[in-house]
């Protein structure tokens, strides 16, 4: 099967072992197999967060449980997705019943059970804001888990599932519970810039209000995947000691940094841009020419390609800043 129409990257490549499973017993009996001829297994929601960097020797699961449902309580609304639904149809369908907390999420690509694997998060945002719990299926022995919010271990694009639990589970259901009394988290930068020049008054927000705003931002500096094959961030924005910080801080006073508990998160697209990256391009793949921190593939390059200009990148940031850059989406095989 070639994976091409299946990657937000469009790079093509071929799987050895396909199958698309739509409910439990299928992607049990999916998993038996797997085992039986010892292959591996790589789940696929809407890879949006992968590099194919080659052919993929194992089964690729394309995993399409569907299913959504909204309660609403005293205790605020729980919403319980299956791992197929699309990620920003589920917070549009709960900003149009008026229930606030996933709204800074809106139009991240992907499905709902690639969310928690590395706590998706945009515009002051994550996942682990309003998580509840999940269920996973066990790889090895196919029984069902759940798991609770502190059992995921949720960090700045972290999670359990990235770490002690990598390859070992696959998620077919996420529980998020969104507050009964609900307040706009509209203090990002790129957001109250946006709420400045439409002259909208921070007591009117509503959470679909600010899902338009974040809809706005995220189109006019994110490309979309339809148009230009990318995979979102391709580094994750890195976390340094204060001493780094200050030292870079006094060469460069214009450095974009947040503080994160002891330390600060520097944002890497800044880097990148101030190291001249932003809109180059190599052959079939580049970086994007309004977010740095994006790469972009318009050629329809291999992942060979793709992972070469990140090493550039990374090794050229190394060597101005002394800053190491980490990929954020996973690179398969
Ligand atoms: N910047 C530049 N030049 C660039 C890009 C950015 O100077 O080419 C500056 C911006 O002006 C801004 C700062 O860098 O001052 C941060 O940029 P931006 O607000 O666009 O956000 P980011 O840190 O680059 C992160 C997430 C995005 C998320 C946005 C908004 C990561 C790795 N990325 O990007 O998430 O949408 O914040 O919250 O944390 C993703 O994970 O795929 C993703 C798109």
């Amino acid at each position: 099967v070639d994976l091409q129409p299946f990657n937000t990257m469009a790079i093509r490549a071929r799987a050895a072992h396909y199958a698309r499973v739509g409910n439990i017993d299928e992607l049990q009996e999916a998993l038996a197999f797997a085992r039986r001829q010892r292959l591996p297994i790589l789940p696929l929601g809407g890879g949006s967060n992968i590099v194919l960097t080659g052919d993929y020797p194992g089964l690729v699961l394309h995993i399409d449980l569907r299913g959504l449902t909204v309660e609403e309580g005293v205790r605020g609304a729980l919403v319980s997705a299956a791992a197929g639904e699309n990620w920003h149809q589920l917070v549009m369908h709960t900003v149009e019943r008026k229930l606030g907390g996933l709204e800074n999420l809106a139009l991240i690509p992907g499905r709902v059970g690639a969310a928690p694997i590395q706590n998706i998060g945009a515009y002051g945002v994550e996942l682990r804001d309003t998580f509840e719990d999940l269920t996973a299926v066990h790889i090895a022995s196919g029984e069902l888990h759940d798991f609770s919010k502190a059992d995921c271990h949720f960090a700045y694009r972290d999670s359990v599932f990235k770490g002690d639990a990598r390859d070992q589970y696959i998620i077919t259901r996420v529980r998020m519970r969104l507050p009964a009394s609900w307040q706009p988290r509209a203090d990002y930068p790129a957001l109250q810039q946006y709420l400045q020049e439409h002259q909208i008054d921070v007591g009117a927000l509503t959470p679909a209000r600010v899902a338009e705003a974040v809809i706005a931002v995220r189109r006019s500096k994110l490309p979309a995947p339809e148009d230009i094959p990318n995979a979102g961030s391709f580094f994750k924005n890195p976390l340094v000691d204060e001493s780094v910080y200050q030292t870079l801080k006094q060469s460069y006073p214009e450095l974009v940094a947040y503080p994160a508990g002891e330390r600060w998160k520097l944002a890497a697209g800044w880097l990148i841009d101030q190291a001249g990256w932003r809109g180059h391009r190599i052959d079939n793949v580049g970086v994007h020419d309004r977010q740095a921190l994006v790469l972009v593939n318009p050629g329809r390059g291999t992942g060979a390609e793709v992972t070469h200009l990140a090493t550039e990148i990374a090794d050229d940031i190394r060597a101005k800043f002394g800053v190491q850059l980490e990929p954020e989406p996973r690179y398969y095989p």
